[in-house]
């Protein structure tokens, strides 16, 4: 059976295809030739998930599913949560979004922080839900390279090293989206 992962970013792409195997053909958007960005107006990770995985199951009416996820820091009251995306404003980049999470951070030794990620599944015309979250604290700067949007300032509670030094699989372990997608694979069964 096919099943459309309902992003362009090709960095969750490569984070989730070995955990979405046998049964299934995971397709990407390139694959049905989508590379336009689709919206996620919604005020919860919850509802642009939601909204994601509609969009394309309006137009192709195939099985699918859209994560969203959020960096939700205690000290900013939960910021920047579901505008983790566009958090340095319209047309910013991740450098730009680690640039202002920071500059907000600085002397704020309550560094608690948590990456969640709300999944939603649009499986024969119905909608589920599967959601996962990873503990750990914004670092004082960047460390590593690999990963991708605030990897390099998040360390997972119980390590030592970022989210941005650690492989694939390292992160895939703990990591909010892996959690998701687990919950996500054994509801099909996989
Ligand atoms: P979205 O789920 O694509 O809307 O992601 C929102 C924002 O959070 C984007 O800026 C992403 O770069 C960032 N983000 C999403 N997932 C991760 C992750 O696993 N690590 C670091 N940043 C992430």
């Amino acid at each position: 059976m096919e099943l459309v992962f309902a992003t362009n970013n090709t960095h969750k792409i490569k984070e989730i295809s070995p955990l979405i195997t046998n049964s299934f053909r995971l397709l990407s958007l390139s694959d049905l030739n989508f590379f336009e960005d689709i919206p996620e107006t919604q005020a919860t990770l919850q509802g642009n998930a939601s909204q994601k995985s509609h969009y394309i199951f309006d137009r192709y009416a195939i099985n699918c599913f859209a994560d969203d996820t959020g960096l939700e820091i205690e000290a900013l009251k939960g910021e920047p949560g579901v505008y983790s995306a566009r958090y340095a404003g319209e047309g910013c980049n991740f450098q730009d979004n680690i640039d202002k999470v920071l500059l907000k951070m600085q002397g704020i030794t309550h560094r608690n922080a948590r990456f969640r990620t709300v999944i939603s599944l649009l499986l024969d015309g119905k909608e589920y839900f599967f959601e996962g979250y990873v503990n750990g604290k914004i670092l004082n700067e960047k460390h590593g390279n690999d990963g991708f949007g605030y990897d390099p300032i998040f360390m997972p509670d119980n390590y030592t090293i970022s989210f941005a030094e650690m492989t694939l699989e390292e992160k895939n372990k703990i990591s909010h989206r892996g959690m998701a997608v687990r919950k996500l694979a054994a509801f099909l069964n996989i």
